[in-house]
């Protein structure tokens, strides 16, 4: 596997590298270095990251000489609320940081997001570097700068943009990351492809189950060309007026069913991610938009590399309503004047925003996809 790669978020006073390679983590303090304003970090991060690499953190740290202590939340979703915030703030408020001091996020989406939040608020705004680990944190979560927790009221709606200060993706942590994990950070590397790069589909169509599978040098391709897609699009579209809500395909039908199915380990927000991508290529489809081929074409690939395509795999599903799923439609941060805004296609690598679905078309298309949602095989005795 070649070496390390380097690629600029240019957003002029805020811009910052991401770095992509193996043995990130043991090189992490003299990668660090540079942008650190004061000799001292504070690591957060979840117990299973901690388990697995901390350590080897700590070492990269030490190597450098930085000064670091590690506070170590609960793994999940559940951590990204309000409750988790103010202990974390707490205890990061706890610890005397100043204004100079980072904070180095280690792990999945979850840590980085509260993370992230962590630093745009506390004194008013501090530094803080992404280590992401999970598949899904290194090629979308980690870079753009969109951080937030949950709230009663729906995932993500306290939040600021804050630009990290440095990315640092090690390559090597994905090897210890659940293949269901890994699948789900998968959905979002596939949606570059869909939403601009055709070319960039047909390597995955060739490469991505060698990748799902744990070839090393293909997910470091998939990652590269991941961040290099979404550092264009944020660099262009930082907060989200016009072309990085693209990036959102698939999320607006994602987040309803990962809202009707609780947002816990039922569906994971990489499967629904997935998931929503389909449905809005059958919608698509449906209407005219697009080529039927090309939506067949991508459950192909789903089955291919092993992501859901059908509504009725999601474990322990209850039947789905029309009704309710376009109820947490209506409620998405991207609806405007009362209208859903979709992302729909007009073929892979040709996606665009569309605010013009008739809700009745939209209902009719989500009661036959909730119809099928009860076909699950029953299980045998
Ligand atoms: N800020 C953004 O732009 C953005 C974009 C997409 C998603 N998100 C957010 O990201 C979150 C989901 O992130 P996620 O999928 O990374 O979930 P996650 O952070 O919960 O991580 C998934 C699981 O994998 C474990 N894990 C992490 N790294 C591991 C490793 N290397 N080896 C073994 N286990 C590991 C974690 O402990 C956790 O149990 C959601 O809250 C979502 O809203 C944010």
């Amino acid at each position: 596997m070649s070496g390390t790669e380097r690629l600029r978020v240019a957003l002029g006073a805020r811009s910052y590298d991401i770095v992509i390679g193996s043995g990130l983590l043991e090189q992490a303090g003299a990668l660090m270095r540079p942008v650190l304003r004061q000799n001292r970090v504070v690591l957060v991060t979840d117990e299973n990251v901690a388990a697995l690499h901390l350590k080897r953190l700590e070492a990269g740290l030490a190597a450098a000489a930085i000064a670091h202590h590690a506070i170590v939340l609960p793994p999940g979703e559940q951590t990204k609320d309000f409750s988790h915030f103010q202990k974390l703030a707490e205890d990061i408020l706890g610890r005397g940081i100043e204004r100079r001091t980072t904070l180095v996020a280690l792990g999945g989406g979850v840590v980085g997001d509260l993370t992230g939040f962590a630093a745009a608020t506390l004194l008013r705004g501090i530094d803080y570097v992404q280590i992401p680990t999970t598949l899904l944190a290194q090629v979308d979560s980690s870079v753009g700068g969109k951080t937030a927790i949950d709230t009663i009221h729906g995932k993500n709606l306290v939040g600021a943009f804050h630009q990290p200060v440095l990315v640092l993706a090690d390559i090597d942590a994905l090897a210890t990351l659940p293949r269901r994990e890994l699948l789900a950070g998968y959905a979002e590397v596939v949606k570059y492809g869909f939403i601009r790069d055709r070319a960039f589909f047909e390597w995955l169509e060739a490469h991505g189950a060698a990748l799902v599978a744990g070839d090393a040098a293909l997910r470091r391709e998939a990652v590269l060309r991941s961040c290099a897609a979404k550092a264009e699009v944020v660099a262009v579209d930082e907060r989200e007026e016009g072309e990085r809500a693209l990036l959102n395909f698939g999320h607006t039908f994602g987040h309803a069913l990962e809202a009707e199915t609780g947002f816990g380990d039922a569906l994971l927000h990489g499967e629904a991610v997935a998931l929503g991508m389909r449905l809005a290529f059958d919608l698509s489809a449906r209407i005219g938009l697009c080529p039927p081929a090309a939506a067949q074409r991508v459950r192909r690939h789903y089955e291919a590399v092993g992501l859901p395509v059908a509504l009725a795999s999601i474990a322990n599903a209850r039947p789905f309503a029309a009704d309710a799923l376009l109820r947490h439609m209506g409620r998405d941060k991207k609806v405007r004047d009362g209208q859903i805004t979709l992302i729909l296609a007009r073929g892979i690598g040709d996606a665009f925003i569309s605010r013009e679905v008739p809700a009745g078309l939209l209902r009719e298309f989500l009661a036959g996809e909730a119809a099928n949602s009860l076909s699950r095989p029953i299980s045998a005795p």
